[in-house]
């Protein structure tokens, strides 16, 4: 696990394009598994920036999302699919049909998770693997459990999750309890991570995901097994650590 220390948030997700960029460069044709939530935000903006400057070329990604809500679809404003549209495919040259993230309108959970693993599968496999993480160290949507998931799945949201998640619908009501999520397989076998963290809410978590024991109630805890794993925390997220 390599750590890069970003002095904020601004300079973290400089830096994390910057690494997005360069295997988009070396490897024109790969595959990105790209997250939503705040975190990468930022990061997509900078994208979004050398792409415009001419300095990046996304006509031949993949893309494959981690996760989506169950229940909503590509036009719900608090889809996943929505977000990845509006925060980056939008405003850049990908294929959109190239893109994919799970089918939150498939009712049959069993059928829109086997659907993904064998779009993960066809891919090629992930090249590289964005991540966020949760508060309770979920990344994805693999939240604290008894043992570690293995492909895509459907998940029941911990009511921590539907709390932090809250603050993007009208009220907590309306926040989806199941979600479809890649495995800790499918991350595990990105062939690179990159993990981005930011803020003191995250000092706790990102300091027993790095220090702590690797357990299933820590999500991420399992990325100390990941032969290439990088962590980008700007100096907030890294409060708690030497
Ligand atoms: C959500 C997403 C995760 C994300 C996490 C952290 O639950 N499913 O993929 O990493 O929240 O989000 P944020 O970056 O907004 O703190």
């Amino acid at each position: 696990m390599i750590i890069y220390k970003a002095k904020d948030y601004q300079d973290l997700s400089r830096k994390a394009a910057n690494i997005i960029s360069a295997q988009v460069i070396m490897k024109p044709d790969c595959v990105l598994g790209l997250a939503t939530g705040s975190s990468p935000v930022g990061t997509y903006k900078q994208l979004i920036e050398w792409y415009e400057k001419g300095d990046l070329d996304f006509s031949s990604v993949t893309s494959i999302n981690l996760d989506e809500y169950k229940g909503l679809g590509p036009e719900n404003d608090q889809s996943y699919r929505y977000f990845m549209n509006t925060n980056l495919f939008d405003h850049i040259n990908i294929d959109k049909t190239r893109t994919f993230v799970p089918n939150g309108l498939e009712t049959d959970s069993d059928k829109a998770c086997a659907d993904y693993d064998k779009i993960i599968d066809t891919s090629g496999g992930i090249d590289l693997q964005l991540l966020g993480l949760g508060h309770n160290g979920h990344i994805g949507f693999n939240e604290p459990a008894d043992a570690f998931a293995d492909g895509t799945h459907c998940v029941d949201l911990t009511e921590s999750t539907i709390e932090a998640n809250t603050r993007f619908f009208a009220c907590e009501a309306d926040v989806p309890r199941q979600a479809y999520t890649m495995g800790i397989r499918n991350i595990m076998q990105a062939k690179k991570v990159l993990v981005v963290v930011s803020g003191r809410d995250k000092a706790e978590i990102l300091k027993k995901v790095v220090c702590g024991p690797i357990t299933p109630q820590v999500p991420a805890s399992v990325l100390q097994l990941h032969k290439d794993a990088v962590i980008i925390a700007d100096e907030e997220a890294m409060a708690l650590m030497d």
